[in-house]
Order: C-alpha cells, then sequence, then structure tokens
C-alpha cells in the first residue's frame, strides 16, 4: 500500500482488541519516528512517556472521562511539554550538538546564546504553548508511521491535563501533558467507526494556490 492508502487506511480508533499487543520491534519504530521529528530551533521541548503500569492506564483512563482506548490499547503514549524553557535546558541541547558535531562554530554559539537570553524571559504560558506545538509534530510523525506500519492508533485530547500531570508526578519534573496517543489493534467488530467512510474537506475548501 502506497503513504496515502495507509494513511486513509487509518482512523482514530475508538475500541481496542485488548488482547492484541503490539510487537516491540514496532513499538519502537513509532518511538523512533517521534525522536527524528524536527522541532523550532532543534530544541526538542518535550518528552513522551510510554506507559506501561495497568494500575497507571487505569487512574489515567478515570481522567480520560473514561475512554476505553486508555487501558484496552497496546501501548499508551503520553506527550508532555517543558513548561518553559531555561537556560539550562536550551544549553543542555546545544552540548548536545557541540558532542555530537564538534565545537560549535560563533555563529550557532551567538544562535544558543540568542535563544538563551529571550526564551526565558518570556511569559512561561508563551513558551509552554510553543513547546506544546513542537509536541504535536512528533504526535504527527508517530500517527504517519503507525500507518505505515498498520498499526492502529488515536490521538486524543479528550482528558484533564492537570489530573495526568498530578498522577504521572510531571509537575515536579516541569512537564505538563498536552496531547495523548494510544496504539493497537482495532477491535473491529465493536468499533462503530472502523467501518465508516473518511471524510475530509474537498482540497478546494483546505488548499489554496497563490498565484
Ligand atoms: C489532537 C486530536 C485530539 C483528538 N482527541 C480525541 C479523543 O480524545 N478521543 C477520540 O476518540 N478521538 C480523538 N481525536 C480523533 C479525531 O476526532 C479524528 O482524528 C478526526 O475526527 C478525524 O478522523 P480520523 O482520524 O478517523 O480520520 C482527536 C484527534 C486529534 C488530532
Amino acid at each position: 500500500m502506497s503513504f496515502l492508502q495507509n494513511l486513509n487506511w487509518r482512523y482514530a480508533t475508538k475500541k481496542y482488541d485488548a488482547a492484541a499487543k503490539l510487537s516491540q520491534d514496532k513499538v519502537e519504530t513509532i518511538l523512533e519516528a517521534i525522536r527524528m521529528a524536527p522541532t523550532s530551533s532543534g530544541l526538542q521541548p518535550f518528552e513522551v512517556l510510554d506507559v506501561r503500569n495497568p494500575e497507571t492506564r487505569q487512574k489515567l483512563q478515570a481522567a480520560a472521562f473514561g475512554q476505553s482506548q486508555v487501558t484496552d490499547a497496546s501501548h499508551f503514549l503520553v506527550f508532555a511539554a517543558w513548561d518553559t524553557y531555561t537556560p539550562e535546558r536550551i544549553k543542555k541541547v546545544f552540548d548536545t550538538i557541540a558532542a555530537e558535531r564538534g565545537p560549535l562554530s560563533d555563529d550557532t554559539k551567538a544562535y544558543r546564546d540568542g535563544l538563551m537570553k529571550n526564551y526565558p524571559a518570556r511569559d512561561a504560558h508563551v513558551n509552554f504553548e510553543q513547546a506544546a506545538r513542537q509536541a504535536y509534530i512528533a504526535l504527527g510523525f508517530a500517527l504517519a508511521a503507525a500507518a505505515e506500519l498498520k498499526v492502529d492508533s488515536t490521538p486524543m485530547e479528550g482528558f484533564d491535563p492537570k489530573a495526568f500531570d498530578e498522577i504521572l508526578g510531571l509537575d515536579k519534573r516541569g512537564l505538563k501533558t498536552v496531547v495523548i496517543m494510544a496504539l493497537g489493534q482495532r477491535d473491529a467488530a465493536n468499533d462503530w467507526l472502523a467501518n465508516l467512510k473518511k471524510v475530509r474537506l474537498p482540497k478546494a475548501a483546505l488548499i489554496q494556490e497563490v498565484k
């Protein structure tokens, strides 16, 4: 199947087969797609939690309006963005670049110093919102990767972020939940959405050529 056929195959799965477990290599590929996602200035200002503990998943389900995907899906990911940018967080990214590529050029140092001066000075909420947008890019990569692997997935915003942060102890780590994702195998017989036609706006309503 082509990339576009796979995107058409995927849908926001409502009901997972709780007995079906994904192979670790498929999960690793999806996690690697997340790691490879581009981010503004390459800061990768988020973490992804692969929540395996069943009791924790039950608590999270209660904080996600009881959505069954949280507990039934083979795997469950929580995308948590930095609550703000700090000089230390930014420096660490550039230290990693230097470790991989060798000493930073003067231009790169000046760019880093500009980020370290300007970003932390902004309102923390502005910084968090920007970090959250980067996490969504990674979510998109994960959705596309899952479709390519014929892994079912659900991107989800229907949850209480504060409750998630508390259950997962994210506040203490300077992180906030922004979006969550279930991964597994559809229970087609019990999923009302499984066989419905995919509906999207026509191209003309979404994409305008500017001449
Ligand atoms: C950011 C985001 C949040 C969503 N939140 C939920 C959710 O909490 N629960 C759910 O079942 N579906 C959720 N969806 C699924 C959307 O309703 C679905 O992707 C959209 O209707 C398009 O349908 P499709 O993904 O099946 O093609 C969400 C999708 C996105 C992209």
